[in-house]
């Protein structure tokens, strides 16, 4: 089941997905002593970063004790304007002082297939707690793109994917891996994504076009906009 959650707009979703994750990661280092928190890139999670690292937020989780990962990445070095890595620690990780020990990133500057490697011996013993997922126009989440060979991972927990439209590589986490995580969280806003978004909640299984249906049981923080084209029940 997927439990979606409509917001009035953008900044109350943003409120919404910050209180969730402070409440879930106390959770986390109370029940293990550690909260494994995976990051999206895209534009969408960036005021929620920001938000997080004021300090009126950051004092409610003891970020010392949280352990960060990524759901994807770009194919580019960590100082890159679009590596994913380089958006949130400058956003998030970097205003609050997040251990670098506690820093797990894809190394996007290596061979595609190796770096995909090295996180998946990365993330052999982990079972991540909370990973926060964006969707593209086009129903793709994390790197898993319509029709791309990602899509059929069943084993590793991360893959380098070739993205035909965008004439790239990205690294992925694969469905099988995301689906093992404790909370799934999607971050979804804005009229250009309404029809995606009826798509892969409301319409018939189709994974190869609509990838976001992999993952299941997620939580989806929508607003009102994204939400335009969804019956209620
Ligand atoms: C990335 C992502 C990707 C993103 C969606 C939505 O690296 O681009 O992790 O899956 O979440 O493309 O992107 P926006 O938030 O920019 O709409």
């Amino acid at each position: 089941m997927q439990d979606v959650t409509i917001h009035r707009d953008f900044a109350d979703l943003t409120w919404a997905a910050a209180a969730l994750i402070v409440r879930l990661g106390a959770e986390s280092l109370a029940e293990r002593g550690v909260f494994r928190l995976a990051l999206s890139g895209g534009s969408t999670p960036l005021p929620l970063y920001a938000l997080l690292a004021l300090p009126e937020w950051r004092a409610r989780l003891d970020w010392a004790r949280v352990q960060l990962y990524w759901a994807d990445e770009r194919c580019v070095p960590p100082d890159h304007a679009q590596s994913n890595y380089r958006m949130a620690y400058e956003a998030l990780l970097l205003p609050l002082g997040v251990p670098m020990a506690n820093i797990h990133r894809m190394q996007g500057e290596l061979a595609p297939e190796m770096a995909a490697a090295n996180y998946s011996a990365v993330l052999a013993a982990v079972r991540l707690d909370l990973i926060l997922l964006g969707m593209g126009e086009d129903a793709h989440t994390a790197s898993l793109f319509p029709e791309t060979a990602a899509l059929g991972e069943t084993t590793r927990p991360c893959v380098a994917n070739y993205v035909p439209k965008l004439e790239a590589w990205r690294l992925t986490l694969s469905a099988p891996y995301i689906n093992t995580t404790r909370h799934k969280v999607f971050l979804v806003n804005g009229a250009n994504k309404a029809a995606a978004l009826k798509a892969v909640l409301q319409g018939a299984p189709d994974p190869q076009r609509y990838p976001a249906q992999l993952i299941s049981a997620a939580r989806w923080l929508v607003d009102a906009e994204a939400a335009a084209g969804l019956e209620q029940a």
